[in-house]
This record gives structure tokens, sequence and C-alpha cells, in this order.
């Protein structure tokens, strides 16, 4: 199988990789993990409480080059986002950017439910209410 030219550029020079200390205020933690092949994602945001704009974001994945691509890229798009519009991308965007070929979806979603995880996180620990589609009235 081929990958894209974006999904061996965002390997080979991954962006924002690394993490911040989780128990720092503005800190979200997202950590998950795809059973279908066990690679695993984290993903921090660093919120600033004021504006409630993403001002930095790290990840650190143990998987496949697709899923570190993935997390790479939405490291880049988070940043100067509000939680709200993170919580608006899509695995769809994800593998539509990185012509993700469709043995390679699971991937993107891993990331998409790391931004989702970590905004929670975030939320959390300001004890706002956690906002899930599953739960709307
Ligand atoms: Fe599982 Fe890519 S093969 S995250
Ligand atoms: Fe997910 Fe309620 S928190 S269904």
């Amino acid at each position: 199988m081929a990958y894209s030219d974006k999904v061996i550029d965002h390997y080979e020079n991954p962006r924002n990789v690394g993490g911040f200390e989780a128990a720092d205020a503005g800190v979200g933690t997202g950590m998950v993990g795809a059973p279908a092949c066990g690679d695993v994602m984290k993903l921090q945001i660093k919120v600033n409480p004021a504006t409630g704009v993403i001002e930095d974001a790290r990840f650190k994945t143990y998987g496949c080059g697709s899923a570190i691509a993935s997390s790479s890229l939405v490291t880049e798009w988070v940043k100067g986002k509000t939680l709200d519009q993170a919580l608006a991308i899509k695995n769809t965007q994800i593998a539509e950017e990185l012509a993700l070929p469709p043995v390679k979806i699971h991937c993107s979603i891993l990331a998409e439910d790391a931004i989702k995880a970590a905004v929670s996180d975030y939320r959390a620990k300001l004890g706002e209410a956690v906002e899930h589609p599953a739960c709307a009235p």
C-alpha cells in the first residue's frame, strides 16, 4: 500500500511531538487506543482559560504511519481553535487531507477520538459539564 506524500511528510517531520504536564491547569489530555490494531495515541491541548482558545498541542503516538500523520495534522489544526471548533473536526476531514485508504480510516478516527478526549478532560478539570451528543436532551 502506498502512503500519500502528506502522510510521509507528517511521518518524517511530525509536528508537535511531546507532551505537557497533565496536571497543569489549562491542559487537557486525551489517551485513546484502537482495538483493531492495538495502537495508542496521546494528544494534549493547552487552553487559554480567558479566551477558551487552544494555544498549543502535543502528541505521542505509538502506532502506524497513518496514525502518526493523523495526530501530527490535528495538533496543527486545533491551534487557534475554540474547544467547540476542535470538537467539530471530523475524521473524514483528516482522512481526506491525508488521502488515507479505507483500511487506514480507523487511524484517523483515533485522532478525532483523541481530540474529543482531550477536550473532555480539560472541561472535566474545569468542572464544566461534558457535552456528549448521545446524552443531548
Ligand atoms: Fe491502527 Fe493505524 S493501523 S492506528
Ligand atoms: Fe456518552 Fe453519556 S457520556 S453516552
